[in-house]
């Protein structure tokens, strides 16, 4: 039994074994959990469901505290099927309670599941009274789907926020202060690259909207991770910075290679960063996941993209990634592309334009003929410098 606070317990799924979190896209190189909370009042709730495949845990948990039949009410914060996806199995577990989620939610809901109840549509500002506690709602469009709310509770003075604090990260413990902070933190702000980034307008709008109202916030119970009792304020602020798309004199290299000359170029051009005292990380996207790749980018105010040509055409992987980076809607970012071609170029002008759509300020490329001799590594190692001073 997992306690939060008086009367409240977290009762959902830590998935140790999950590494393909949304497909491909999000790899959880140590798992995720589907967070749930059970307030116990006169009228019991049920905050958010689990993913599919966990249902008889799930009902364990709870069955730990209270007999489900006695829950009166189940809040559904966000229709991803994460925390979704085993809707079915508790309307049959819970015959007695009422269940409440945006319009957009019950829309949604409809056509993914076979659901044998009512749901009962709320908006921002509508609230149930369940005995001592107040529950309500603020919708929360696009954090992270168009049908997301977040649940409050002033007597509480807690939080329920759903995808928005979380973090994909797995441990026996439920509070933030119990488990290495470095790694707590390096999972906060890989998960807001990877599911928020691209949100950063909308979530400084609504998190103003949600402050303006003054909400005493002492607890912040996300549903991946873990819980915020100490200082919750801190996470929100840290919100307000990624939202506001900062950087920080940083430049990160992913490149891809075919024979190994590209990744010589990217060598000298880390040496020229370097050499200016800039921080700067590299990485083969043959041997990394995209999501790192996020977590790396999110702060980094310069990109340096290279590819061998192939077929005219940039590498694959390289592609996927742009793709990839294209969603994430990165801004006020700065970039320099290289690569290496054997017979015909065509890899830097690609890149060059998967980056423009991107919204990314292309300020300079460098290509050399197979293998790139001492001048072209020159070339190489002084787009570092030049780089560097842009920077600077
Ligand atoms: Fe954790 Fe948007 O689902």
């Amino acid at each position: 039994m997992k306690k939060v606070t008086d009367n409240v317990y977290a009762v959902g799924i830590v998935d140790w074994n999950v590494r393909r979190f949304h497909g491909n896209t999000y790899i959880t190189k140590k798992g995720a959990t589907y967070n749930s909370y059970l307030v116990i009042d006169k009228e019991p709730v049920l905050i958010d469901v689990v993913n599919k495949g966990f249902e008889e845990e799930f009902i364990a948990n709870i069955s730990e505290i209270i007999d489900p039949k006695e829950i009166k009410h189940v809040i559904l914060n966000h229709l991803e099927p994460d925390h979704s996806g085993a809707i079915e199995y508790i309307i049959k577990k819970c015959p007695n309670a009422k269940f409440y989620a945006t319009a957009k939610l019950k829309e949604g809901a409809l056509k993914y599941y076979k659901l044998d109840t009512e749901i009962n549509i709320v908006k921002t500002g509508d609230s149930i009274k369940t005995g001592d506690n107040t529950l309500t709602f603020i919708e929360v469009p696009m954090i992270h789907w168009p049908d997301s709310m977040m649940t409050y509770c002033p007597e509480k003075k807690l939080l329920f926020s759903n995808d928005a604090f979380g973090q994909h990260i797995t441990s026996d413990k439920i509070f933030a202060d119990e488990i290495d902070r470095s790694e707590l933190l390096k999972e906060t702000k890989k998960y807001y690259a990877n599911i928020l980034w691209a949100l950063g307008p909308i979530i400084q709008r609504k998190l103003t909207e949600i402050l303006a109202m003054n909400p005493a916030i002492d607890i912040i119970a996300p549903s991946h991770g873990m819980i915020w009792r100490k200082e919750p304020a801190k996470i929100i602020e840290q919100y307000f910075e990624w939202a506001q798309n900062k950087t920080v004199n940083k430049a990160v290299i992913v490149y891809e290679t075919m024979w190994g000359s590209t990744e010589i170029m990217a060598r000298a051009i880390l040496n020229g960063l370097s050499s200016k005292n800039i921080d700067v990380k590299l990485f083969d996207i043959a041997s990394t996941d995209f999501g790192e790749l996020a977590y790396e980018l999110l702060d980094a105010k310069a990109f340096v993209i290279g590819s061998s040509t192939h077929d005219n055409e940039m590498l694959p992987y390289i592609a996927g990634f742009l793709y990839f980076l294209k969603g994430l809607k990165p801004k006020n970012r700065i970039a320099v592309t290289f690569g290496s071609y054997g017979w015909a170029g065509g890899a830097v002008k690609e890149m060059n334009e998967s980056l423009k759509s991107c919204g990314v300020d292309v300020i300079g490329q460098i290509d050399a003929k197979f293998k790139p001799d001492s001048a072209e590594l020159k070339k190489c190692f002084d787009a570092g410098v030049q780089l560097a001073e842009k920077l600077n």
